[in-house]
């Protein structure tokens, strides 16, 4: 459905929740990141896309301190909360993330009201595609509006964050909130965890006849969610044990010795947070230099590095990135947090399709479901749609 469709639709609905007219619709997108994984809580790089599948939030502010929040994805039901009994653990399930900006909010100090919502989304879930990142951040967009909180992009985003952090109890770094609310069409979002400092560098794929494929492997492994917290801390005991403030603060040209200086089990995640900045610097060089095809092989490079050293890869991204690149993609790798969820490609656009048919059809003789493959076009991050 067309997005000016679904805000209509999205209004009629939200009447016959809330009982009113709306003041108006945000929409946040997911992400996929084309490099840069795992290095947000390391200080380091990252390089993601938003996104055309967005998550919106129809909103009205309500006089008293209630919150009404309905999913049209949920069970048909309004969670209704007050907001001053929001405290971390009080929500459960998806409505923990709306709830935990509400909070996040108010604890930064932010005038924030009763409000009703109405949340529709067609960014997929458990994909790897940052579908939590899209509902805080439409919910942080929308209340920013309503308020007058005059809040900036990477403000929304770090108060995304917190609410993420501190109330869901993801550990999670900034980059799919700084994805969701910082990024703009036709670009990718160098971004610098550290300083926050950003970049849009054009990733134009139409002029280079190339396509950026998405592929849903839909497998999300359970153990992803405790083994996270525990890579997190991993890297951070290295930079500690190496006298670091991060691993971003150790250069290449450094990683030998320091690895020696390292118990076995710690050398392999340093050496992958330290190559995986460089190769977000060397993709960003390379896309300045017009030269999209050639990230190709530093996307490959990258699926080995998460695979092999920081082992957050499963059979099936590795199948769908070994078929992908022997059917022709110029490079693949998976994306996002790991243990399942998706994959991108980047492939010359005549080879889409076969690339995408040659990835089904190995997925059918290794016995896993079909993947959902789809193609991204870099699009903008959070804004007012109605
Ligand atoms: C998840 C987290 C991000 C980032 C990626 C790995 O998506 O939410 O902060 O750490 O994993 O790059």
């Amino acid at each position: 459905m067309e997005l000016n469709a679904m805000i209509d639709e999205a209004a009629t609905d939200f009447e016959a929740v809330h009982g009113a007219r709306p003041s108006g619709t945000w929409a946040a997108p997911g992400r996929v990141n084309l490099i840069g994984e795992h290095t947000d809580y390391n200080d380091g790089f990252v390089l993601p896309i938003a996104l055309p599948h967005t998550t919106r939030v129809t909103a009205r502010g309500r006089a008293d301190r209630r919150l009404r929040l309905y999913s049209a994805q949920g069970d048909g039901r309004v969670t209704d909360l007050a907001l001053d009994g929001l405290a971390p653990g009080v929500v459960a399930g998806w409505a923990a993330y709306p709830a935990g900006v509400f909070w996040a909010l108010a604890e930064a100090g932010h005038p924030v009201g009763g409000a009703d919502l109405f949340i529709d989304s067609d960014v997929p879930t458990g994909a790897g595609l940052s579908s939590s990142a899209a509902l805080e951040c439409a919910t942080a967009a929308a209340l920013n509006d309503l308020h007058g909180l005059g809040l900036t992009g990477p403000q929304l985003a770090l108060v995304a964050q917190r609410a993420e952090n501190a109330f869901v109890g993801v550990p999670c770094g900034v980059m799919d909130q700084m994805a969701s609310a910082c990024c703009t069409a036709g670009t990718a979002l160098f971004l610098d965890t550290r300083t926050l400092e950003q970049r849009h560098v054009p990733f134009d794929l139409e002029a280079a006849g190339l396509r950026l494929l998405v592929i849903d492997t839909r497998v999300k492994h359970d153990l992803g969610d405790g083994a996270y917290a525990a890579l997190r801390a991993g890297c951070e005991r290295a930079a500690e044990l190496l006298g670091l403030p991060a691993l971003r603060d150790l250069a290449v040209a450094d990683l030998d010795p320091a690895l020696g200086r390292l118990p076995g089990e710690l050398r392999s995640l340093v050496r992958h947070v330290v190559t995986e900045n460089e190769r977000v610097t060397e993709t960003v060089e390379r896309l300045e230099h017009g030269a999209t095809a050639a990230l190709g092989p530093i996307l490959t490079a990258g699926h080995a590095s998460l695979r092999d050293d920081f082992r957050v890869s499963c059979a099936e991204t590795d199948l769908a990135v070994e078929a992908a690149v022997a059917a022709g993609a110029l490079g693949a790798r998976m994306t996002g947090g790991g243990f399942g969820g998706s994959v991108v490609a980047l492939v010359a656009e005549a080879d889409a399709e076969p690339v995408a048919e040659a990835v089904r059809s190995a997925f059918g003789s290794a016995g896993h479901r079909p993947p959902v493959v789809f193609t991204a076009v870099p699009s903008t991050g959070a804004r007012r749609v109605a």
